[in-house]
């Protein structure tokens, strides 16, 4: 399982009682805490497509699945790779983009500066969820004030003459995101489209308080079959066990054992 998201986490606990399976998991390592894996969880890159391809072969990796986040195409390009060069079958747990509602005043730009730009030259008073992988791109827009959200610190602080964080992981609920951009006077929620429940009580809050939203669109990803959904996910995993067992059982038959 290549793993990072709460989808994942959630595959992994549906998996790692069966007797039938010995989930793994591996992380980027760019959250210093991760929340343990009920898994054996390895952290840090494999060394391009290559590298996990001999990592799938080192383990005797019979399925892999991409549960990564929306957004680390580069890890979801090297995992198609290297499920081709170690013949690996290969699944993209890939959770449904958010879309817009009655009520709200959302932006899509495909880029985050586009995204920066699209905040306008006036100063604006940002809520933003980027990630710390992201979010020094916000200096290159430094007339607005932010409330930066990340679950690391963002280290050293932004070069912005005005920005306040927070440290919080999700899943987030509604009635404290209301709370929390109303006591901040936010105007702008400033995110990437990732997907998924654990952060999307932003987007609500900013439907209930007449909030714009500025989202970054997802970058491309590789044609893999997908799932999009948990029950989905774990459907496919048991179809290609019973392959493997059917197949097992035809060699042994035609070997006569
Ligand atoms: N991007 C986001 O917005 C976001 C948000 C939440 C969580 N995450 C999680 O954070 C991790 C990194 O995301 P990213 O956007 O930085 O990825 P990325 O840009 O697509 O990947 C960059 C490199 O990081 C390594 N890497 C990424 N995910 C890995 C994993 N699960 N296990 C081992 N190595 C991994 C790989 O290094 P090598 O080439 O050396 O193998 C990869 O080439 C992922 O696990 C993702 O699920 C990302």
């Amino acid at each position: 399982m290549l793993g990072g998201t709460s989808e994942a986490r959630a595959l992994v606990e549906a998996l790692a009682s069966r007797a039938d399976l010995a989930p793994s998991v591996s992380l980027a390592g760019r959250t210093r805490n991760p929340l343990p894996y009920p898994a054996p969880t390895r952290i840090g890159g494999f060394g391009g497509a290559q590298g996990l391809a001999d990592h799938l072969r080192a383990e005797g990796i019979d399925l892999m699945v991409d549960a990564t986040h929306p957004f680390a195409a580069i890890m979801s390009m090297n995992a198609v790779e290297a499920a081709r060069l170690a013949d690996v079958p290969l699944l993209a747990l890939a959770r449904p983009a958010w879309t817009p509602k009655p009520g709200d005043d959302w932006q899509e730009e495909p880029s985050l500066p586009a995204a920066l730009a699209g905040l306008g030259a006036a100063p604006r008073r940002v809520f933003a969820a980027l990630g710390r992988n992201e979010v020094r791109a916000l200096e290159a827009a430094p007339q607005h004030h932010y409330l930066i959200r990340s679950v690391d610190p963002v280290e050293p602080p932004l070069a912005v003459p005005d920005a306040g964080y927070i440290l919080d992981r999700g899943p987030f609920i509604l009635e404290a995101e209301i709370n929390l951009f109303k006591s901040h006077g936010i105007e702008v929620v400033l995110a990437k489209n990732s997907g998924g429940t654990a952060s999307a009580a932003k987007l609500a809050a900013a439907r209930a308080l007449g909030l714009k939203v500025v989202l970054v669109a997802r970058p491309p990803r590789p044609d893999v079959e997908p799932a999009a959904s948990l029950s989905e996910a774990l459907a496919w995993i048991d179809a290609r066990l019973i392959d493997a067992r059917l197949h097992a059982r035809s060699a042994s038959a035609r070997r006569g054992v």
